[in-house]
């Protein structure tokens, strides 16, 4: 026998960073301990009645026990063309459509289909944790983009400018973003999908937060405002955090149809279909109307303006507002290096270890999001659990010296 028990393709790979925030702080709650947990990217809503209903249904009905077309049930197919229509005007048809399990199964099937071994493709940090993993498991090469608190975490033209070379593939872009909460407005999203067309770069826009958009903002699908990048351009969307469905694992890619061919040949022999259960209860979700998603909608609204207005009280950190998907990402810079309860965290990733430590609550620190400095703190709890868990913090945090 030669080599490691374990390739070192998969060796490389670090474990996601947010499921293990989540694992530790439900373990400290198996033993009794009474954890906030401000970790974990799922609502606190169960799914709405009427897609469990559909579940229920289906589950009694023999067909629904069979395979399905690897690519999904064809009226699940059709109707995910029919709900991109409505929700961000985008025309395509039932051959463009993956149906994946949950958006993380589009974007890691997305780079296997898209990368060679050696492209790069252009990722805006703060990035979501699985982005640059899934890149580097198709053979791709990440190539981080850095903003800041004060550009609103939004990359800029010159910014990009400065990261493309000729080897450079793939633009991901994501709006609603998920550390940050950022939203692009359309001017900008216009300008970075016109960007991308004069250089002959696809792009993947993942849209899995496009429904959680607060103020003023608004979500905008970039091949809509940029038709020309339509044949050079992945979506990519999910019923998790839209319909309070993460568990269900569905998720969708929308693209090209050569490309979304080949993605699902890759999918025939890794996956199959998604279970065909859930996909009668995504095809409920996606062909009700969105009287549930508003509801969900305003909750969220509210616990962002009291998390961002609490947060900003304690002294020694500071947060943006968040204007989509249900993060806040403040910077806790001004609490590095002093002592708080006989310890001096010198990271964020230390921090986050004293906050679970000393004070049972549990954020994902900003080391996973490629943004050190930073906490990430999903707002999708319960109200009484957000105010507690951000009072304890500023408990702990009056500690500092
Ligand atoms: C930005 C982003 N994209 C995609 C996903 C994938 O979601 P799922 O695989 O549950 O559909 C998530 C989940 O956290 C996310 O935050």
């Amino acid at each position: 026998m030669t080599g490691q028990r374990i390739s070192a393709r998969i060796a490389a790979v670090a474990p996601s960073a947010t499921l293990a925030v989540d694992a530790k702080a439900k373990a400290l709650k198996a033993q009794g301990e009474n954890v906030v947990g401000f970790g974990a990217g799922e609502p606190d809503f169960p799914t709405p009645g009427h897609i469990v209903d559909a579940a229920v249904e289906a589950c009694r009905d023999p067909r629904t026990h069979k395979y399905t077309p690897t690519g999904g049930l064809p009226e699940l197919r059709e109707a995910l063309v029919a709900k991109t229509a409505r929700d961000s005007g985008l025309a395509v048809t039932a051959a463009q459509v993956l149906v994946t399990n949950g958006g993380k199964q589009a974007i890691a099937n997305s780079f296997a289909t898209l990368c060679d071994p050696g492209d790069e493709v252009l990722v805006l940090a703060p990035y979501w944790t699985t982005y640059p993993e899934v890149i580097v498991l198709a053979g791709g090469v990440p190539v981080v983009v850095t903003t800041d608190a004060a550009s609103g975490f939004r990359a800029t033209l010159e910014q990009l400018d400065a990261a493309v070379t000729p080897r450079t593939k793939v633009l991901l872009f994501v709006s609603p973003s998920n550390p940050t909460g950022a939203v692009y407005p359309r001017h900008e999203v216009e300008a970075i999908g016109r960007w991308a067309v004069d250089r002959g770069l696809w792009v993947l826009t993942d849209e899995i937060y496009e429904h959680l958009v607060y103020g003023g903002a608004e979500h905008v699908s970039m091949p809509v405002v940029v038709p020309e990048l339509a044949d050079r351009c992945i979506v990519v969307n999910g019923v998790a955090k839209t319909y309070a469905m993460t568990g269900w694992r569905v998720g969708w890619m929308i693209g090209p149809v050569d490309v979304v061919t080949a993605a699902t040949n890759l999918q025939s022999h890794e996956t199959s279909n998604v279970a065909n259960v859930s996909q009668r209860a995504a095809l409920a979700a996606v062909s009700g109307d969105l009287a549930a998603v508003e509801e969900m909608r305003r909750a969220f609204d509210r616990r962002r303006l009291t998390i961002h207005g609490l947060l900003n009280e304690i002294e020694g950190i500071s947060c943006v507002l968040p204007e989509g998907a249900f993060y806040a990402f403040p910077s806790v810079e001004g609490l590095l290096g002093r002592e708080i309860r006989g310890r001096r965290p010198l990271t964020s990733a230390e921090l986050a270890d004293l906050a679970i430590d000393e004070a049972k609550v549990a954020v994902v620190p900003g080391e996973a999001f490629g943004a050190p400095g930073y906490f990430r703190m999903s707002y999708a709890l319960g109200d009484d659990d957000l105010a507690e868990g951000v009072a304890r913090l500023a408990k702990l945090f009056s500690d500092a010296s």
